[in-house]
This record gives C-alpha cells, structure tokens and sequence, in this order.
C-alpha cells in the first residue's frame, strides 16, 4: 500500500439530541486530533439524516445545532474544515459508484440496519440500507487515512476497507495507467476507543446511549442544564455493592461500568485511575463527584451552543466556507474516479 498523506475525517447526523455518547466518544476527540494532522474534516451528515424521515423545518435547526456544538465544544473552523454534507456533491456522486462496487452481501451483514429497519423491513428507505455506502463515500471522497468514531461504527468502518480494496483490485490496471501507483484509495483506520468509546444508557448498562431511546432519563443531553444532568445522574441505575477496587470487579456489573468509563473519560483518566481513588465508596458519594465533573465539562459547551445557535447567519457562514474547502479535495479526487472508472469527462 503507498503511502497516502494523512488527513482525518468524521461525520455526525443531524437527528435529535446530541448526548453524552456522541460527546465522549466522538467530538471531544475530534477536537483532540486538531493538532496533530494538518487537514480534519469533520462533517454534519445531512444526506444521512433523511435515511428515515426528518421534518423540514427540524432538520434545518438540527443541521445548525451539530454545528454550533461542533464549535462549541473547540473544534476551530479556520483551522479544520466545518461543513454539512448535502453542499458538497461529490459524497452523493461517489457513492452512486461505490453502491456498483459494493455487493447486497455485504450490506445483507450490516446490523445497523437490521437494528434500525426492525422488523417492519419492507418499509424500510432504500437510503437507509445503501447508509454504509455513503459513508465510505464521505471518507474515501477525501481519501481519509483516519476516522475517529465510537464503537458502534466499527462495522461501517470494515465495509469502508471493504469498497477502498475491491475499488483497488477491481481497477488496479486503470490505476496504474492514469498514475495513480498501485492503489487509489487508502485502507481508512478506524480511530476508536477510550473508556468512553461505548457510552450505555443511563437507564440499562446493557444498551447504548442512544438519540433515539424514548427515555430522557437515558442520557445526557449537551443542552441538559446543571439541574437535569445532577436528576439524570443520581436516577440512574446500579447495583447494590460498593465500587470494586480492581477494574475486574467491574465484569457483570454493566452499570457500575458505564459510570465509571464515563467518569474516567471526563476526567482524562483510566478505570484504573478512577478505582485507586473510589474503590469501596458508595455510588451516593460517586454520583455526586460524576455530576460536578459532567456539570463543569458540559455546562461551558451548552452555553456556548445557545449563543451560536442564535446566530444562524454566522453558522451557515462556517457552514459555506467548510463546504468550499472540502469541495476542493473532493473535486480533484472525483475527477481522477472517474477517468479511472472510464467515463468521459468535460475537461
Ligand atoms: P451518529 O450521528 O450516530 O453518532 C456520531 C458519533 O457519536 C458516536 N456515538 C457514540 N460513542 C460512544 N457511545 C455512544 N453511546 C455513542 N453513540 C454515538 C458514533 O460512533 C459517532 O462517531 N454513521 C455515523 C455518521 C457518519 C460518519 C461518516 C462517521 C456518516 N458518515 C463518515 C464517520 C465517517 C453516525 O451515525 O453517527
């Protein structure tokens, strides 16, 4: 595989609540990879919000919200590029080409869609099966070499490698002829992992922290103000033993381990770390350090999302700029796809 220049790129729909999952396992990385790889595109994923049905009007103020959280959270738009997918016409171009390189058994494995399709799958949006192809077209558009994600993508990330090494072989002779080397296309690392890289519903440490569960009491909201994150917290579920002092402890007590992964990942910290301090204290005494840590880490980023959301005219201007910025490195990569591919282009 040739060496392909680093560049790092991430998504987040525009669907609901942003919550603490989305927080810990997502965007506060992307802020964390800003100053070490010189191009990070992080994305507000329109195209695949609408896989399942979004009011107009929401989807609109969604597309703004992300974004504002986005910045609010430090993710600095003159320095990474900041934009929503639907400007930027080459994801939805290469994945028409990707969706007649990937194969149905492929996408017959995906299990987000079987989760997310449920057992009504007729009616399912043809979008929301062809979902993992537009997201290897999001990342291989820009010949992403990482992407930053919580567990739940890894599957995506697989098809991703996938579409890039099938593109790869199935074009080798063009590839080489238009010369482009032995591969056009990068093998995407998937960047996942910390304490927080499987945030669990506050309600069931068997379940996700999820958008769309239909208890509040669930998750964390990044809007949730002090009151609503200190409630959510001392509701949710434990058990009835005292914190283990070894991480092993944690095996078969789903709750305990999500609060304290949740913990360690606000903190900066380990399991470890978070058990030589707490190990043997109640989940009372726990609860009350895990709120001021999630009110001091939180409250700054829902402030700052209130302000920017107020301003819309700013956002869509960060929003127009990224776009332009991302469209020319898609724009290039586009071109030479399709001289691989062989069609005939207006020059
Ligand atoms: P989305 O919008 O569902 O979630 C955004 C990011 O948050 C992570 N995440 C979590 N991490 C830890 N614990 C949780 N409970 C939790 N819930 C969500 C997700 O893993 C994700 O990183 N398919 C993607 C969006 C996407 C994308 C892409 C991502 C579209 N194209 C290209 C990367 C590259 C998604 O649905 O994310």
């Amino acid at each position: 595989m040739p060496a392909f220049q680093e560049l790092v790129f991430s998504g987040v729909q525009p669907t609901g609540n942003l919550h603490l999952g989305n927080y810990l396992g997502a965007i506060r990385r992307f802020v964390a990879l800003q100053p070490a790889y010189e191009t990070c595109l992080y994305c507000v994923v329109d195209l695949h919000a609408i896989t399942v049905w979004q009011d107009p009007a929401e989807l609109t103020a969604q597309i703004r919200e992300v974004t504002a959280a986005f910045l609010a959270a430090g993710i600095d738009p003159a320095r990474s590029i900041v934009f929503n997918q639907s400007q930027v016409p080459q994801h939805a171009e290469l994945a028409w080409i990707f969706n007649c390189v990937a194969r149905l058994g492929w996408l017959n494995r995906m299990t987000q869609f079987k989760e997310k399709a449920g057992k009504d799958r007729e009616n399912a949006s043809i979008g929301l099966y062809d979902y993992p192809v537009l997201m290897a077209a999001d990342i291989l558009a820009y010949r992403a070499t990482h992407v930053p994600v919580g567990e739940d993508q890894k599957q995506h990330l697989e098809l991703t490698r996938d579409i890039a090494q099938k593109f790869n072989n199935d074009f080798a002779g063009s590839i080489a002829a238009h010369g482009h080397g032995e591969a056009f296309f990068p093998l995407t690392e998937p960047l996942i992992g910390g304490p927080a890289a499987r945030v669990m519903s506050l309600r069931d440490g068997t379940k996700k922290m999820s958008k769309s569960d239909p208890s509040d009491y669930s998750r964390i909201n990044l809007t949730d103000d002090a009151d609503a994150i200190a409630q959510k917290v001392r509701k949710a579920k434990t058990d009835a033993e005292p914190l283990p002092s070894e991480v092993a402890g944690l095996a078969g007590r789903p709750e305990a381990d999500n609060l304290v992964g949740i913990f360690a990942s606000l903190r900066d910290v380990t399991r470890e770390e978070v058990l030589r301090d707490y190990g043997g204290a109640q989940f009372s005494a726990f609860k009350g350090a895990l709120v001021d840590l999630a009110v001091e880490a939180l409250g700054p980023v829902g402030a700052e999302m209130k302000r920017l959301v107020a301003d819309p005219g700013h956002i869509d201007a960060v929003l127009a700029d990224g776009a332009a910025r991302a469209e020319a490195i898609a724009a290039p990569n586009l071109a030479a796809v399709k001289d691989i591919v062989g069609f005939v282009r207006r020059r």
